[in-house]
């Protein structure tokens, strides 16, 4: 049930400047899905009953990606304490005392749901802190606030390491930016946070001290450096994108996915696997895939917005394309290319196809080379292939087109006509056969070296005049 007395805000209205991109840097993708997605899905395990996200001007592609949750501008930028403050307005009804608001940061998107609930936890144990903190110790603590505690390891204030003396600097718990208060106390406070520091800003932080003033009790919860790990680069991005993948396969494991080699599998954030999967060595899961039990997938695979069925083998080296729907017990071999297009339970398409705005009924076998002609230079058409058919090697089936459940089509025909159910379709140039035509070309080709003549006159393709059998065979036969 949603938490009536809990709301969240997210900051994310830096500018990113270190990422050098077009792109707001809560835009920025890890396992495919947008940082400050990543936050939201870890906000929603605590179901708050309102998620703000503060952004900068500018920036109406964060607005659309975090929709249904509201924005709001923060203009300019004087600091977190003033980010906080700019979702004020949009969460009166969370600024009375009894209610809880959480902070966190769109461009740290390792926090975890079960770190949330922790501080939630510990807000709501029976000391009921006014205000918890998130505090990690960090190999290295230079530029993170360090958070300073009484004898008893309640936290009394933050200072920022810009504003920290050198025995401040040497306190080894810093804080991750990232906390949890009382509705009331939150939005009271932070209008008697000055900028008068190292930075000249409203500092978030500040609110530390002015509720210790107040004899108002604060708790800390500590986490792993990773969890508070802030993306400010490409090369930060790259990080965080392996600390997720690690995540993510683990959690696939976990649920009775086999990964064969799991650090060569790379995984969306909306992968979703059944029981009994088995992936073998790099295989790349772009966004929308979902696997049925005991699906395999082989090597070298490149998969998205497709859904596998249960039981299907699918690869190596094929390509599932969005749109691709592989029933059960489907096989997908190599160098085959889906996109767009259904396959019921038991086809086949084993080698070199391309399968596309199409769909192909139970059981049917697709042969090598087959292709669906889906486009016609301007438009898309589809292609209607029946259960129990039979496509012969190197067919093209040109669309809009229909082959009938239990038709045969013939090797290299070009199918341009529907095909009736149970007949067999053939469309190719007939045979022709020279009988001894072979070894005469030869001999011709044979003396023209021997005389010396160029190259461009021996390499002609053999001549009708060669004389002798000719067999014309039938055009295929059912
Ligand atoms: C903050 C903490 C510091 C902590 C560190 C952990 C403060 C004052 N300091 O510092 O104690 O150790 O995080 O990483 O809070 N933002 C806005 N508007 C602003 C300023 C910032 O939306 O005006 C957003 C940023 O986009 C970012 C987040 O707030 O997502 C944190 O801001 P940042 O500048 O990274 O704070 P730090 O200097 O890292
Ligand atoms: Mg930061």
């Amino acid at each position: 049930m949603t938490d009536q007395t809990l709301a969240a805000i997210i900051l994310a209205a830096g500018k990113g400047t270190r990422m050098h991109s077009d792109r707001p840097k809560v835009l920025h993708r890890l396992a495919n899905r947008p940082m400050v997605l990543h936050v939201t899905a870890a906000l929603a395990d605590l179901d708050p009953a309102r998620i703000v996200i503060v952004v900068g001007k500018g920036m109406e592609e964060v607005t659309a990606a975090v929709a249904p949750h509201p924005t709001v501008v923060q203009e300019p930028q004087l600091g977190t304490g003033h980010a906080v403050l700019a979702a004020r307005d949009a969460l009166v009804d969370f600024a009375e005392p009894g209610n809880d608001v959480v902070i966190v940061f769109g461009d740290t998107p390792l926090i975890t749901a079960d770190s949330l609930q922790a501080m939630l936890a510990a807000r709501r144990a029976e000391a009921a802190p006014a205000l918890v903190l998130l505090g990690f110790r960090p190999a290295d603590p230079a530029g993170y606030g360090r958070i300073e505690q009484d004898g008893e390891g309640r936290p009394t204030a933050i200072v920022e390491h810009k504003d920290a003396s050198e025995e401040q600097r040497r306190i080894g718990l810093c804080n991750g930016g990232m906390m949890l208060a009382d509705g009331g106390v939150l939005f009271r406070l932070l209008q008697e946070v000055g900028n008068d520091n190292a930075k000249g800003e409203y500092y978030l932080t500040d609110l530390a001290a002015l509720a210790h003033a107040e004899g108002l009790a604060a708790a800390v919860v500590e986490v792993s450096e990773e969890e508070v790990m802030g993306v400010n680069s490409r090369a930060e991005l790259a990080v965080a994108e392996a600390v997720m993948q690690t995540r993510l396969r683990g959690q696939a494991m976990a649920a009775g996915v086999t990964l064969v080699d799991p650090t060569t599998v790379w995984l969306s954030a909306d992968t979703r696997f059944g029981r009994d999967v088995t992936v073998y060595p790099n295989v790349f899961f772009g966004p929308g895939v979902s696997v049925g039990d005991g699906a395999e997938i082989r090597s070298f695979c490149h998969l998205e917005g497709a859904e596998i069925g249960a039981g299907a083998l699918v690869g190596p080296f094929a390509r599932l394309r969005p749109g691709a729907a592989l029933g059960p017990d489907v096989h997908v071999g190599n160098f085959v290319e889906i996109k767009n297009a259904v396959l019921e339970e038991g086809a086949k398409a084993n080698h070199l196809a391309y399968i596309g705005d199409a769909s192909v009924g139970a059981k049917s076998n697709v042969g090598a080379g087959v292709i669906t002609c889906n486009y016609d230079g301007f438009a898309k058409h589809r292609t209607e292939i029946g259960a129990g058919t039979f496509i012969g090697t190197n067919a093209s089936l040109v669309a809009p087109v229909t082959i009938g459940a239990g038709a045969f089509v013939g090797a290299g025909s070009t199918i341009t006509q529907d095909v009736p159910a149970d007949a067999f379709a053939v469309a190719r140039g007939g045979q022709e056969t020279r009988e001894g035509g072979g070894a005469r070309y030869r001999e011709r080709k044979l003396a023209a070296r021997q005389e010396g003549k160029p190259r461009d006159e021996t390499e002609s393709e053999p001549r009708d005049d060669m004389g002798g059998e000719t067999r014309k065979s039938g055009t295929g036969g059912d």
